[in-house]
């Protein structure tokens, strides 16, 4: 069947059957590859995507839901009006270069979307918050900490 998704501002028709995930949606209808497959159950965070501003895991949802959504992947977050953005990266991809915030990169779309979302929830954000609500987000290279000091960056420029 087809249907219209809104994804990065853009209206985007794909064919799918009804239980494709919003991930398969994105990632082989829509040519999106910067949202990463890893787990595909819900326990990596590599898929993590922003629906209408919130992080949600696009393997545990179905896309046939999303159609009256505004969908924003990795692809979506460059060349936008966010405060603090630098060469034309949204601050916190800007913020996860300048730490080295990552070693292979699988898991960092889904790291930075993820952190977008975080910091568009409007809590205060220490260390240990950041760590606590990023644990969805897993990373096999272990770059953690360089992870957590670019979003805490992001955070304390805003505070
Ligand atoms: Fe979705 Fe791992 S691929 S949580
Ligand atoms: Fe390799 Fe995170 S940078 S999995």
């Amino acid at each position: 069947m087809r249907y219209s998704l809104r994804i990065n501002g853009a209206l985007r028709e794909v064919d799918l059957v009804a239980e494709t995930t919003l991930l398969d949606a994105l990632r082989e209808h829509a040519g999106l590859t910067g949202t990463k497959k890893g787990c595909d159950r819900g326990q990596c965070g590599a898929c993590t995507v922003l629906i209408n501003g919130r992080r949600v895991l696009s393997c545990l949802t179905l896309a046939m839901m999303h159609g009256g959504d505004e969908i924003t992947t990795i692809e979506g977050l460059a060349g936008g009006p966010e405060p603090g953005s630098k060469d034309g990266l949204h601050p916190v991809q800007a913020a996860f270069v300048e730490h080295d915030a990552f070693q292979c990169g699988f898991c960092t779309s889904g790291q930075i979307m993820s952190a977008v979302g975080l910091l568009a929830e409007g809590r205060t954000l220490d260390r240990d918050t950041i760590r606590e609500r990023m644990s969805g987000n897993i990373c096999r290279c272990g770059a953690y900490p360089n992870i957590v000091d670019a979003i805490a960056s992001v955070a304390e420029a805003r505070a």
